[in-house]
């Protein structure tokens, strides 16, 4: 709603609550009720004659009509006067008290907003539209924590306000608290199937938690078969299975249907464990595999597993191999939630890492000048992380050999952090513009996938450091490559 239109509206609100309260019946009424007839036809000269009439006391929602038309003049020294004797009028309606504050935040006096919403509720505690209005008025003001409070209380106090479910759902979702929102939005759309604003928040939610490569991931066969091949080899009839993260159930499925004893999938985002329950039932395995909505670290296996898993799952890769976690993961499972003799899929992985030159890769990531402006200083913010590059879609070649420069063994404990320097020999002279690297992960003895661009693509493709600045090199002439790791992230460097 546009902002004319929103006053608009308030106005007649406040008109209606004027007539409602018996204003009429006062000295002041008649005048006031005509200053708001003018100020809702675009006449506030008219409005501001009219409410000078008044000779007794100004009464307080003429001290906020007074708000209003210096608002509109942009005297907004004057309008907050007027706001705060409104707001702080003695005898003050309940009614009149919740229009001034929306008035005032429609004029973006949050403050003065809050302390009329607080009058109000001062005299009816239990107003969930009150709420409702103060709680979003804190949430304009950008505190989410009293927001929640409020919209929480409105809900729980009209649980049909469906206005209070969809703002409560905003404040979870901004507080990235996403199953709470979740839920929110679908107690709104339960009772207001057409909430365009529930819709679209459930919408805003769904893309936070559901990263765009999901689809991909699913839909990558060369990872699926090599997931499946390497299940069938480790699962037995006898095996327990935990598989973390199971997005939708799909690995969990495959091991179940290599002849698993029993699976346990564990999901951390809320609506994926619920739709993999879902999946898993429209499967027919709903006997065999139980889905958990919670983090691996959270599980309590002597009340979510029948028994402690011989075979772990862990599909919880990124494009750099540890952003998802993986070793923290699989750390905590070995050591709670699985047999000693344990099988991990993927057992282990070997990053390798090359300088490349490739011009277009390094234009497509910096900036110089755009229609004539300088604006290179924007490339001091690009933050120090690879990205995920599908190399085969460049021109580019590799300057040196590929370097193994971590083995990650996922059966035993991996060292907080690590660091390495390799000599590299350039095969030739070039300019480098990044550094490229992937991974090969060991998913049973015999199966190995790989993200190299040299290997059947994947929907990780590579990850690419792109420099800060190019750096010439000499065929023959060593440069060191420094590659790091936080259990979290790979990073690399060139140097000499
Ligand atoms: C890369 S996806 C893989 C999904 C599924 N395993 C598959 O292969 O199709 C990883 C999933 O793991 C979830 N996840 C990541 N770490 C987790 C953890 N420690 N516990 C439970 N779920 C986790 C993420 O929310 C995401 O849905």
């Amino acid at each position: 709603m546009t902002s004319p239109d929103r006053l608009a509206e308030l106005l007649a609100d406040f008109e209606l609550a004027s007539s409602q309260s018996g204003i009429g019946r006062i000295s002041a009424g008649k005048p006031l009720l005509l200053a708001l007839t003018h100020l809702r036809n675009n006449a506030p000269d008219d409005a501001e004659i009219a409410l000078n009439s008044v000779d007794s006391q100004m009464p307080a929602a003429g001290l906020a009509l007074q708000a209003v038309i210096t608002g509109e003049r942009g005297a907004t020294d004057q309008s907050k006067d007027y706001f705060l004797r409104a707001v702080e009028a003695e005898y003050p309606e309940f009614d009149i008290l919740c229009l001034t504050g929306d008035l005032a935040r429609h004029f973006g006096f949050l403050e003065i907003a809050v302390r009329a919403f607080d009058r109000a509720i001062e005299i009816a505690p239990h107003a969930s539209h009150a709420l409702l209005r103060r709680g979003q008025t804190f949430s304009e003001a950008g505190d989410v924590s009293a927001a929640i409070d409020d919209l929480l209380r409105a809900t729980l106090l009209q649980p049909n306000l469906c206005a209070a479910h969809v703002a409560l759902g905003d404040e979870y979702r901004s507080a990235n608290m996403t199953d709470a929102a979740f839920r929110c939005y679908h107690t709104a759309l339960d009772l207001d199937p057409d909430n365009t604003a529930a819709r679209s928040g459930l919408d805003h939610t769904l893309a936070l938690v559901l990263p765009q490569w999901h689809s991909a991931m699913l839909n990558d066969t060369n990872r699926n078969d090599a997931f499946e091949e390497a299940i069938k080899a480790v699962v037995t009839e006898d095996s327990s299975v935990l598989d973390i993260g199971t997005g939708t159930g799909l690995l969990a499925m495959m091991a179940s249907r290599a002849g698993a004893a029993e699976v346990t999938g564990c999901e951390t985002v809320g609506v994926l464990a619920e739709t993999a329950t879902e999946i898993v039932n429209q499967n027919g395995f709903e006997d065999r595999i139980s889905i958990i909505h919670k983090r691996s670290q959270d599980l309590n296996p002597a009340e979510d597993m029948e028994q402690l898993a011989d075979v772990l799952i862990a599909e919880i890769v990124d494009t750099g191999l540890l952003g998802e976690n993986i070793i923290a993961a699989t750390s905590d499972a070995r050591r709670r939630l699985c047999k000693a003799d344990v099988k991990i899929i993927p057992g282990g992985a070997a990053v390798y890492a090359v300088p490349i030159e490739s011009e277009e890769i390094a234009r497509e990531r910096c900036v110089d000048t755009a229609n004539g402006f300088d604006i290179s200083l924007f490339n001091s913010l690009r933050p120090n992380m690879y990205l995920q590059t599908d190399l085969s879609k460049y021109p580019w070649r590799m300057l040196c050999n590929p370097t193994r420069i971590f083995e990650f063994d996922f059966t035993q404990n991996i060292p907080e952090t690590a660091e390495e320097s390799f000599l590299l020999t350039p095969h030739s002279d070039g300019i480098a513009h990044g550094i490229a690297f992937w991974f090969d992960l060991q998913l049973s003895p015999e199966v190995v996938l790989s993200t190299s661009p040299g290997a059947p693509p994947t929907h990780w493709r590579q990850a690419v450091y792109t420099l800060p600045e190019p750096l010439n090199i000499k065929q023959n002439e060593p440069i060191r490559l420094f590659a790091s790791h936080d259990q979290k992230k790979i990073t690399l460097k060139l140097g000499s």
